[in-house]
């Protein structure tokens, strides 16, 4: 079975978050069970600057309406998963490291634009019109910039299946009706049921109404979208196709990720031997100039948004700062919460370490040598932090809400043989600081904790048994089963 798998991100040729990493790791899973899994992605300069370095080839190279545009096919670095590039310079080569943005943080003019051609480009690909020698069975389209592609598919003589992911539901491609007419896209496509949305053109829309099959990466999260909390309007939408909805755990890429051999740690540890663990914190607290009290050391990594829940995590520092708690916190973003988080950092040398930016060595090194790890996103559709967090013996805090409520369990709530961590439910501060408060308290009890530590270690978070889910669904709707659209 052939799938194309459209996306917009893969690590680690351009990464803005967790897509990224599913991206690249995903399609290898699906590889090794013996599909025939190749990436699609847009060909930002610095991947393709990779793949003339990892030996790649022109398939093909036409004109599209004004664009030229040439088709790479190269290796994903470090895997034998086949990836094409879409060149179009006038889209694609862009200045920065954001796929979306430039410099400023500002989302290019164009995005509407690059996605259509990314997507019209995966859809004539998908369909056979570009003279390769490879088609796919499925194409399988991720988050909003690959939302197009399903419509482009329906008006198809015998198009290929479409899966359509949803990684963040709050992410969903929104443009003007001037620009849903500049690209040309048919009228009837301008309805409620369709394209249209509070009288904008949604791309996620696309992928939403026109997919065969939608997943989005957590049972729980695939819930949560079909109520307005956490439906961003489109919770009718979702409900309409709920049949055809499914919740599948990401999982994680379990040797970059492997407290036993991480190549950014000076020191290992695993399950059932983790003294080494407290020399990562000891290095860590080095490195970032933490005082060395032995005080509690709570990690955070991630984007700095609301969605992570930022403003609980800042009610809550102080008054943990005051009680000796040490923060390492890394990530970036907002300006509002980068400054708020730059002033303490100032007023609490020694005991809170901020570092702005992308640092991967860094995410590794925070993972393993803290004690807890902080996560009260407001939503989280899965969350890989959380996972690489577990797995490293680094209790964490979460909210309970989509991956984290599925992949975290609290003592209060499971029996001693499945708590990893802990979990608050009311979405406010004085929740997660209570949740914090219970797990310093448990921290205080070797025994107890090791335990929490000892479970989370031992779990699997593999793409092993996840990667079977989606194969499954790819069977089914090859056979039939679930094909209808509603
Ligand atoms: P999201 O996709 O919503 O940002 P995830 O938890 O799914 O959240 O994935 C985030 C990914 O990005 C993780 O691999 C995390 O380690 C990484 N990450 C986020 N911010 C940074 C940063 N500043 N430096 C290094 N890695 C980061
Ligand atoms: C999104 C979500 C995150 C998820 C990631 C990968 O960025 O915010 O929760 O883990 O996609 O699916």
């Amino acid at each position: 079975t052939r799938i194309l798998f459209a996306t917009s991100e893969v690590y680690p040729l351009v990464k803005t978050g967790g897509l990224a990493d599913v991206s690249a790791s995903l399609p290898e899973a699906l590889c090794k069970l013996g599909y025939d899994c190749q990436i699609l992605l847009p060909g930002y300069p610095a991947a393709l600057e990779a793949a003339r370095g990892a030996g790649s080839r022109r398939k093909t190279r036409f004109r599209y309406g004004q664009y030229d545009v040439a088709l790479w096919q190269t290796r994903l670095p470090g895997t034998a998963v086949s990836l094409w590039l879409v060149d179009c310079p006038a889209l694609f080569d862009r200045p920065g490291d954001s796929p979306y943005q430039n410099d400023d943080g500002e989302d290019w003019w164009d995005n509407a634009h690059r996605f259509h051609l990314f997507g019209r480009i995966g859809a004539m690909m998908a369909l056979g019109q570009l003279g390769l020698s490879w088609q796919p069975d499925i194409v399988h389209c991720n988050d909003w910039q690959a939302g197009l592609i399903p419509v482009f598919l329906e008006s198809a003589q015998h198009p290929p299946k479409s899966v359509f992911t949803i990684h963040n539901l709050a992410y969903q491609g929104l443009f003007s009706h001037e620009t849903f007419r500049a690209l040309s896209l048919p009228d009837f496509l301008w309805r409620m049921e369709l394209l249209e949305f509070h009288g904008q053109l949604s791309f996620i829309k696309g992928g939403l109404v026109f997919s065969d099959a939608i997943t989005t990466v957590s049972p729980g999260y695939a819930e949560e979208i079909q109520t307005p909390w956490f439906g961003y309007g489109l919770d009718g939408l979702l409900r309409h196709r709920s049949r055809h909805l499914h919740g599948i755990l990401n999982g994680i890429d379990t040797r970059a990720w492997d407290p036993e051999q991480d190549r950014w740690l000076d020191f290992h540890y695993g399950p059932g031997h983790l003294k080494n663990k407290e020399q990562c914190k000891a290095r860590l607290a080095q490195e970032l100039k933490l005082e060395a009290s032995g005080a509690p050391l709570f990690g955070f990594v991630g984007r700095l948004v609301e969605q992570k829940g930022l403003d609980w995590l800042l009610a809550v520092t102080v008054p943990l700062l005051e009680r000796g708690c040490q923060f390492a916190i890394l990530g970036s973003g907002q300006s509002h919460y980068q400054v708020r988080l730059q002033e303490l950092a100032r007023a609490w040398p020694g005991q809170l370490s901020l570092t702005l930016g992308y640092n991967e060595g860094l995410a590794h090194r925070i993972t393993a040598g803290a004690d807890l790890f902080l996560m009260p996103s407001r939503f989280e559709p899965c969350g890989l932090n959380q996972m690489y967090s577990l797995r490293y013996g680094t209790v964490p805090v979460v909210h309970g809400v989509g991956g984290l409520n599925d992949t975290v369990f609290d003592p209060s709530e499971v029996t001693a043989d499945q708590a990893n961590g802990f979990v608050f439910r009311e979405p406010t501060p004085d929740a997660l600081f209570q949740a914090v408060e219970r797990a310093l308290q448990t921290l205080g009890t070797r025994k107890t904790w090791r335990r929490l530590q000892e479970n989370g270690m031992s779990a699997d978070y593999s793409w092993k048994q996840r990667a079977r889910d989606y194969a499954t669904l790819y069977q089914n709707l090859l056979t039939g089963n679930g094909r209808i659209h509603d």
